[in-house]
This record gives C-alpha cells, sequence and structure tokens, in this order.
C-alpha cells in the first residue's frame, strides 16, 4: 500500500492511499491532480474520505465524487467500521478529537495522515475546546513506531519551526530538520516529532524546566500538556 501526497490552495496537502487496482482519497481538494494521477496509474477511486470536516478539507469532495463514481466515506461510517480496504489491506481509522470533535486520523502501511491534529512541529488549534480529548489524541499518537511517517493537512513546516526555535534556540535538531525540508514532499517521522514539536514532549526535562519557570504546574502529564497548550 502506498500513499501519494499533493498540495493545493497553498499549503493544504491532500493525499491518495493505493495498491496495484485502487485508490482512495483523503481531503482530496487537488481534485485535477488526484484524478490524473489515478487515471495514469490505472487505479479505480474507491473512496473518498476526510480527516475533519473543515471547510478546507472537504473542498474537493463533490467534484471527486461526481468525477471518478467513488463511494463517499462519512464521518461515522470511518469512526463505526475502524477501517476501510484498499486492495485487501485494510487502512485503520483512529477517532483523534480536540482540533475539532470530528477529526480522525489514517493509518496506511507506515503512514500515518494525521489532517489538523498533528502538523510538523506543532499541533492544530483546539478549536472542540477538549483539551482533554486533544491530550488522548496526541498521546495515541506517540504509541505508533518511531519510524512511522507522519502525513500531516498542511505544510506550516517554516513557520512552525521558526517558532519552535524561537522557544528552543539551543535545540539542534529543528536547524537539522529545517536544512532537510523539501515543500514539494512534506513529512517526518514519529521519531522527528519527539525531536523538534515541543507538544510532544511533555515528559522532556527541558520542556518542564521551561513550563516549570513559567510557574504552571507540571505534577502530571495532563498538567504539563495543559500548560504546553495554554503557554505557547
Ligand atoms: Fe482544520
Amino acid at each position: 500500500m502506498n500513499v501519494k501526497q499533493f498540495r493545493y490552495s497553498s499549503d493544504n496537502l491532500a493525499y491518495v492511499i493505493y495498491g496495484k487496482e485502487s485508490a482512495a482519497a483523503v481531503d482530496g481538494g487537488a481534485v485535477d491532480d488526484i484524478l490524473s494521477f489515478v487515471e495514469k496509474s490505472g487505479l479505480t477511486l474507491k473512496y473518498v474520505s476526510n480527516t475533519h470536516s473543515h471547510y478546507d478539507h472537504i473542498i474537493g469532495n463533490k467534484d471527486l465524487l461526481k468525477r471518478s463514481g467513488a463511494r463517499f466515506l462519512d464521518n461515522q461510517t470511518l469512526r463505526n467500521n475502524g477501517f476501510f480496504d484498499v486492495d485487501g489491506e485494510n487502512v485503520f481509522v483512529y477517532h483523534t478529537p480536540g482540533h475539532m470533535d470530528d477529526c480522525v486520523i489514517f493509518k496506511a502501511g507506515d503512514t500515518l495522515i494525521t489532517g489538523d491534529t498533528l502538523f510538523i512541529g506543532t499541533v492544530g488549534n483546539c478549536f472542540s475546546g477538549d483539551l482533554k480529548g486533544f491530550y488522548e489524541s496526541i498521546k495515541l499518537i506517540s504509541t505508533f513506531p518511531p519510524e512511522t511517517t507522519i502525513y500531516p493537512g498542511h505544510d506550516y513546516v517554516r513557520e512552525s519551526l521558526v517558532y519552535a526555535r524561537s522557544i528552543e534556540p539551543d535545540n539542534k535538531d529543528i536547524l537539522r530538520f529545517l536544512e532537510k525540508y523539501d515543500p514539494s514532499h512534506v513529512f517526518s517521522t514519529l521519531a522527528d516529532e519527539m525531536k523538534i514539536n515541543f507538544y510532544l514532549r511533555f515528559n522532556d526535562d527541558r520542556i518542564i524546566n521551561m513550563l516549570q519557570q513559567k510557574g504552571v504546574p507540571v505534577g502530571t502529564e495532563y498538567e504539563r500538556w495543559l500548560g504546553l497548550m495554554k503557554e505557547f
């Protein structure tokens, strides 16, 4: 099973999960590029789906469905079933509330499509107000193997890492990541995120010290997460 990334509307990222015969589009706003890829590769677009219901992520659905004959997998169906298949291989769906209540992430092989839950170097805004849910979603993501590829819903790499550097000027991993960053293929790994994304590092001594200096309670992991989300 493969995953291909497509860029649209300046920083949005769409994905096609595909095997030898069929494919599924996730947040498929790059409609023309996706359809021409599917056609050139001799694939049938079987499903259209989304990581969440924000307008910029669902913008391509109507056109893709009309022009391909694919079936729409709505949020409730995804969450009820927990998976769908592409050429007999399962793509797993996890409910990850926080950015919005309806957020899901997809696991296709060793790749996680994280939508606006986890970006490279940062996390999404907590528009739902559910910081506890968001914490649990981030904890869930951190249980996947370190080599897992992270494919986010937007390319916010430069601005996120400029901000991260302003907070942690001595973090050399941030500079290292920026040097290899390529806007034509935006990805990271969970291992990289654990080094450069301070929202995932609520158990890192440097981050805990920083929170303590701000007078944030740091007794529990959840308190530290809350501190990170509120102070930064
Ligand atoms: Fe969003």
